[in-house]
């Protein structure tokens, strides 16, 4: 059993995804053990409560500063004793001892193909507008390790999504959850507890 613990700071739609992809079999041997959360008001402690799953808030407004904040999040997710740290939709900064600590043991999902629209400044909206602003054709989300750069660890899965015309930012954010990150990250925990992913040279192989 993958003892999973999830970081999220809003609405969690990836958090219920992999939820629902448990209840309902397509996800196997993964557990989520804790939901971790650094916005008290975030909607995916509702959804960890209505799932039953043990959640914290660590906000950093609860901290003298950034240091005390660092060792607080290190602390609660540590308590949960995971397998794999899952950052969905999580903005803090990961503390370099947390990705130290589980190297290669924590993962993130982005909303685009990544090399593409990532880095420091793309979240959230801000990443469909830059993607709408381009003109591409294609976008897409992109599940990958974290390491100590922004989303610059190795790639596990990506899945393309076409831009329609007329797309607008919010329209297009939907459409990459549905159609990719609902489906690649759910996945790539499946690949993960079958022991199917192996890292080498900063290179992801999945095997068969
Ligand atoms: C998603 O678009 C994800 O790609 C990005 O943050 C958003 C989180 O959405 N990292 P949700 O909280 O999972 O609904």
């Amino acid at each position: 059993m993958l003892r999973t613990v999830v970081c999220v700071s809003g609405g969690g739609t990836n958090l219920q995804a992999i939820i629902d992809g448990i209840r309902q079999g397509s996800v196997s041997d993964v557990q989520i053990v804790r939901v971790v959360s650094n916005n008290k008001n975030a909607y995916a402690l509702e959804r960890a409560a209505q799932a039953g799953i043990d959640a914290v808030c660590v906000s950093p407004r609860d901290y003298a500063d950034r240091e005390q904040f660092n060792e607080a999040l290190l602390r609660e997710v540590d308590a949960a004793a995971p397998d794999l740290v899952v950052l969905a939709g999580f903005l803090v900064v990961i503390p370099p001892a947390l990705i130290r600590k589980y190297e290669n043991r924590i993962i993130n999902i982005h909303p685009s193909l990544i090399p593409s629209f990532c880095g420091t400044g793309y979240y959230g909206l801000k990443v469909h507008e830059a993607v709408l602003a381009r003109g591409v054709k294609v976008t897409g989300a992109t599940v990958h390790f974290v390491d100590e750069g922004t989303d610059t660890g190795p790639i596990i899965m990506q899945k393309p999504v076409a831009v329609m015309e007329g797309d607008t930012p919010e329209v297009l954010q939907r459409r990459v959850m549905e159609e990719a990150e609902w489906i690649i990250l759910p996945e790539s925990l499946n690949l993960i507890a079958g022991g199917k992913v192996k890292v080498s040279a900063g290179r992801v192989s999945i095997a068969e």
